[in-house]
């Protein structure tokens, strides 16, 4: 059944190309500027990717105002102040940001006040308080998850209140997402695997989610194949590059999708451990994603049952109910294999959480913004049951 009324749209030009990092800055002329101030982190600095890609725009005539390296774990307040304060101290006119999830969003979070002054909180705290375009943002994402690249929003951890803000604007959509598999080759196996279990269960959240549309479907079903396919290929070898590009591709079109249909309780219980445990959002969304499916199965089980062969799964003969659980087992199947290739934790108690803090999760889970869009209302003793699953 079609929704009654549904919108779709990306503002972001998207460039694919292995090696194009280190080429693209014929691409930045159509932005009005060519002087840019470099947000990254410290890692990503010291892997000899930010010198990179810094020469390669210098010979191409255009001018690094200045260099911000120190975006914590969790893009904090601060540091979104700093990139702000020091990118109009250098008088640069635009953002580029290299890194991971936490770096883009620092970017995007630095750009309002960057942009417009006033002050992050208070002026710009919420959905929608843009009212004009930013200045320009060039993304270049080197981990294949967020999909942060072309995403509305940004996420700011406020350290002294230990809670994440989200900020979202379709004026936050960077102008520029530059995907090459190159920038992704150094992340280790761990890595690969939590960062493409985000975007998997992004893809996921996106297509059973009560906000989504043929549009959002098309891009879902898109990521999941591509993510599927190329997950375990590209964590048990990092150099295959053609794995790297299909992860890179598919965390992006999943981040299109979920930008438009949101995620739902995965995310949820994934916020919450991620609070009260600092579990990392990839590890803890892979822990819960098969747990969330179950949570909603009677609500979407003609969704899922058309996911499973997509998800390599033989369906034929059987009835909607086991092809549905088909979907379940698959993602269970990948989970296990890369498990055991020690990419990642399977289990609540494998990641530092402890049984007496399960009811929490599931109450937080209630609260997070994602419920909403859940296509089964999340109820608390309900989604404990599958919390303690998980456990
Ligand atoms: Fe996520």
């Amino acid at each position: 059944m079609l929704p009654e009324f549904y919108q779709f749209q990306n503002r972001t030009k998207v460039i694919y190309g292995q090696g194009l990092a280190l080429d693209f800055t014929h691409e930045l002329e159509e932005l009005g500027t060519n002087k840019f101030f470099i947000v990254s982190d410290r890692i990503i600095e010291k892997l000899g990717l930010v010198k990179q890609v810094k020469d390669a725009l210098l010979s191409g005539g255009i001018e690094i105002t200045g260099e911000f390296f120190d975006v914590p774990q969790d893009a904090s307040i601060t540091c979104v102040k700093e990139i702000s304060r020091l990118a109009t101290e250098t008088k640069a006119k635009g953002l580029i940001a290299l890194g991971g999830g936490s770096v883009i969003d620092a970017a995007k979070g630095a750009n309002f006040t960057f942009t417009l002054g006033g002050d992050l909180i208070e002026d710009y705290s919420g959905a929608a308080t843009l009212t004009q375009p930013l200045n320009p943002l060039v993304v270049i994402p080197t981990t294949a998850g967020t999909g942060s690249e072309c995403t509305l929003a940004a996420i700011i951890y406020d350290v002294e209140n230990k809670t994440k803000l989200a900020f979202s604007d379709q004026f936050l959509l960077p102008n520029l997402a530059v995907l090459d598999p190159v920038m992704t080759r150094s992340m280790p196996p761990g890595l690969t695997a939590s960062t493409g279990m985000d975007a998997l269960t992004h893809a996921v959240e996106a297509y059973v989610g009560i906000d989504s549309s043929p549009h959002t479907d098309a891009l879902s079903v898109a990521a999941i194949e591509h993510i599927f396919n190329n997950i375990v290929r590209a964590t048990e070898n990092g150099d295959d590059l053609e794995a790297r590009g299909s992860m890179l591709i598919g965390a992006n079109l999943a981040g299109i999708a979920f930008s438009h249909s949101m995620c739902g309780c995965v995310h949820g219980m994934a916020h919450a451990i991620g609070g009260l445990a600092r579990v990392p959002h990839g590890i803890a969304n892979a822990i819960f994603l098969s747990h969330g499916m179950e949570y909603n199965f009677e609500q979407v089980k003609e969704k899922f049952a058309r996911l499973a062969p997509v998800m390599g799964e033989d369906i034929s003969g059987l009835s909607i109910d086991n092809a549905a659980q088909k979907a379940i087992f698959a993602v269970k199947k990948l989970t296990a294999r890369l498990n055991r290739l020690d990419a990642l934790p399977l289990r609540l108690r494998d990641v530092g959480v402890s049984e007496d803090q399960l009811l929490k999760i599931a109450k937080a889970a209630v609260e997070d913004g994602t419920s909403i869009y859940n296509p089964r209302e999340v109820v608390a003793e309900e989604i404990l049951v599958h919390i303690k699953n998980a456990y």
